[in-house]
């Protein structure tokens, strides 16, 4: 997967890029990711990426030229069509089976918009989906294209040495996790729950998914409304490659 992030705030992802999982996945090349400062694109000599609202209002808004500028340059590389993906709090929401369509993607163009947001013209004539992450607002679309990588990064074959884990993960069947428990037994008097310690998959699995069920209840009732969140659920603790079938941390 190849990733190309428009930003005029291209150092904000170089720790992020740098550390952990991520480096490590951009180092065996499972994916790339391009930044492109959105200001090289300018041609006047105070590099001005933003100008004031047409029709008046707060804030500033993004120009079309350098960041239009920005677009073609890359698409004049060649290569696949990116899908290319505009990050702002009045899109599309994220969520699981969103994040798996987008990590299909064989390229993908994050715009980072800042300030009010973007000139709508740059968008018509090259964005294919406005994007949040969440109905709050931030300064700006690079921690949410954060997000959107991390999520989508940890979908990739290879990403995770358990590949199991994301199959385990809240939201992937559509409830929420399981309480989860390691080492010591009793811990300041809490006891692990004596099912998990019982060696038997059918009741640990019945055990977990009465948790995530009674835990999604409480939490995030909306997921329980969801078309097929039953099937998926049922599907998930039925299968035979199912992680809690297969595992005995007894
Ligand atoms: N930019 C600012 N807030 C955002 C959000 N919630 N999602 C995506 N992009 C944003």
């Amino acid at each position: 997967m190849k990733i190309e992030i428009l930003t005029i705030f291209p150092d904000i992802f170089s720790s992020f890029l740098s550390e952990s999982l991520l480096a490590k996945a951009l180092a065996k090349g499972l994916l790339t990711v391009d930044l492109i400062n959105i200001r090289d694109f300018t041609h006047d000599r105070h590099r001005t990426v933003d100008d004031r609202p047409y029709g008046g209002g707060p804030g500033m808004v993004i120009k079309p030229e350098p960041l239009s500028e920005a677009i073609d340059s890359r698409l004049a590389l060649g290569g696949p069509k990116p899908f290319i993906i505009n990050l702002t709090p009045s899109g599309r929401l994220l969520e699981q089976v969103l994040v798996g369509q987008l990590a299909q993607k064989e390229r993908l163009m994050l715009i980072c918009g800042r300030y009010e947001g973007v000139d709508q013209r740059v968008l018509d004539l090259y964005s294919d989906m406005d994007l949040s992450i969440g109905d709050y607002v931030l300064n700006g679309g690079e921690v949410p294209a954060m997000v959107l990588i991390e999520a989508m990064a940890r979908l990739i074959p290879g990403f995770l040495s358990d590949s199991s884990s994301v199959q385990d993960d809240s939201h992937s069947y559509g409830l929420l996790e399981h309480p989860l428990y390691t080492r010591p037994r009793v811990f300041r008097s809490l006891s692990v729950p004596p099912v998990l310690l019982s060696g038997h998959h059918a009741q640990v699995a019945a055990y977990r998914l009465g948790e995530a069920m009674a835990k999604t209840r409480a939490v995030r009732p909306d997921l329980l409304e969801k078309k097929d969140v039953m099937e998926r659920t049922i599907m998930f603790f039925s299968q035979s490659s199912s992680p809690l079938k297969g595992k005995d941390n007894k």
